[in-house]
């Protein structure tokens, strides 16, 4: 943390505390108020964390006004463009682009792992055949830590590092499960030869008795989804993830508790409450019956995809995802498909829209992930899966963090306590 020696004034019931005034290398300046407690014997109020800074992290940057999101300092849009997945999770997991060698070495020990230890398939059995593929992957996670035990020390650097790598190997072949078992099909074993998102890909649409063969086109455009989904700084399954492994707790439970968090529709279940409610539109005709919903406050229906507690510009996700969806559509032949032009016009109607322009709110990462999935051939169920495995390593980036900071402490927020002060406990007879 940068030293400093500005501070900020505070007076409370005439009590003067001096608070430091950090300046972050990008973004705006921090005050600290640690000290607020002891010193001035009051709380900070900020439900849902809207101005409040809960670590310091060198990971991932957003310029929310100007619509920039950084990895490490590179721009989500180069990375898109130029890298692939494994490459953005080596930067995100250590801090800088490899070399030749690193990037081998790294997707070699990321390939050599990822398969699941076989008695995993009776847990993926147990669940109801119906069950969303989230469901079995947070009970699935969870479960690792009893497949794992001798990477579940946070103490031992060996065992994060470890721990880190199956989780990226594996969490491919979980999700895939995940679909297969759901859609009643059997289980495809992940391939050493094939990249991370052509292998994910054949897991998904491989059967028996006809092999997948990945197109690169649609393999590559899987690989941008991922990128576009790796981290995104302290978002509510992150901040779990980081709340979760205050405790101390294993990485691998921590990760469940990171993918029970993504699951709401707020959140990483926006992809496919977006899909569901461009199906539900239908028509580009109806839908500024739909834009006069939204800007209802006594009606709690929200443009899905739409919308974003940082970015108050475009999501510059959106923009890749939105090009990716016109290249996608356009190799499958379905150009003209009917999600996609309601999409688009519910995105020309909604920025021309007055409500939407005094908010703030522009299409987010979700507003055309949604079309691309289904385009290639996904059940609705399974968009929030493909995020929770393209946002694993953002959350294992950010735990890791965490623990080798040496100013980790568990987290444990205040409250503003609004109920019954203390009172006698009365009979039930004279209730
Ligand atoms: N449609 C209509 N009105 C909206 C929308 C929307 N999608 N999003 C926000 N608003 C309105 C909201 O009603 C409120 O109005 P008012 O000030 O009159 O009460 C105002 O804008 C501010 O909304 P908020 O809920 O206080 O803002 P927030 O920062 O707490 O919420 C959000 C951010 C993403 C939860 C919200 O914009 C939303 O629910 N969007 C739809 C769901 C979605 O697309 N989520 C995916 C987010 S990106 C992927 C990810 O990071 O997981």
């Amino acid at each position: 943390m940068a030293e400093t020696q500005r501070t900020a004034r505070l007076e409370i019931d005439g009590k003067t505390l001096d608070l430091p005034i950090y300046s972050p290398t990008a973004g705006p300046d921090v005050i600290d108020i640690r000290n607020l407690y002891s010193e001035g014997n009051v709380f900070t109020y900020d439900p849902g964390f809207t101005s409040t800074a809960a670590c310091d992290s060198s990971i991932t940057f957003i310029d929310g006004a100007r619509g920039e999101l950084l990895h490490r300092g590179y721009p989500i849009d180069q990375l898109a463009e130029k890298s692939h997945y494994l490459e953005v999770c080596y930067l995100l997991l250590y801090g800088k682009l490899p070399n030749a060698d690193q990037i081998e070495d790294f997707e070699n020990r990321v390939t050599t792992h990822t398969m699941l230890h076989e008695q995993m398939v009776n847990f993926f059995r147990g669940f109801r055949r119906d069950a969303h593929p989230m469901a079995i992957m947070v009970g699935v996670v969870g479960a690792m830590s009893a497949f794992y035990h001798d990477s579940t020390d946070i103490n031992d650097p060996w065992q994060r590092e470890v721990a880190s790598i199956r989780l990226i190997a594996k969490m491919p072949t979980i999700a895939a499960w995940a679909y297969k078992y759901s859609t009643g099909q059997p289980f495809v074993y992940p391939r050493n030869d094939l990249d991370y998102a052509s292998n994910f890909l054949r897991m998904c649409f491989s059967v028996p008795t006809e092999d997948y063969q990945v197109n690169p086109i649609l393999s590559r455009a899987m690989d941008r989804i991922f990128i576009l989904h790796a981290d995104h700084e302290q978002n509510a399954s992150t901040s779990t993830v980081r709340l979760a492994s205050s405790s101390g707790a294993n990485p691998l439970a921590c990760i469940a508790a990171g993918i029970a968090c993504l699951w709401g529709p707020s959140h990483g279940g926006a992809n496919q409450a977006c899909l569901e409610m461009l199906e539900e539109i239908g028509e580009v005709d109806r839908i500024p019956a739909f834009i006069t919903r939204a800007k209802d406050r006594n009606d709690p229906f929200r443009l899905m995809g739409f919308g974003h507690r940082v970015y108050k510009n475009l999501d510059p996700r959106a923009k890749v995802m939105k090009q990716s969806a016109d290249e996608v559509l356009g190799l499958l032949g379905v150009e003209k498909n009917k999600k996609l032009q309601v999409a688009k016009e519910l995105e020309r109607i909604a920025l021309e829209d007055d409500y939407f322009a005094e908010k703030k709110l522009f299409p987010n990462v979700d507003f055309y992930s949604g079309v691309i999935l289904e385009a290639m051939g996904f059940n609705t169920s399974m968009f929030t899966p493909i995020f929770a495995l393209s946002r694993t390593v953002g959350w294992i980036s950010q735990w890791k963090e965490m623990i080798e900071d040496p100013a980790m402490k568990i987290g444990r927020p205040r409250q503003l306590y609004s109920g019954n002060t203390r009172r006698d406990y009365v009979d039930v007879e004279d209730r």
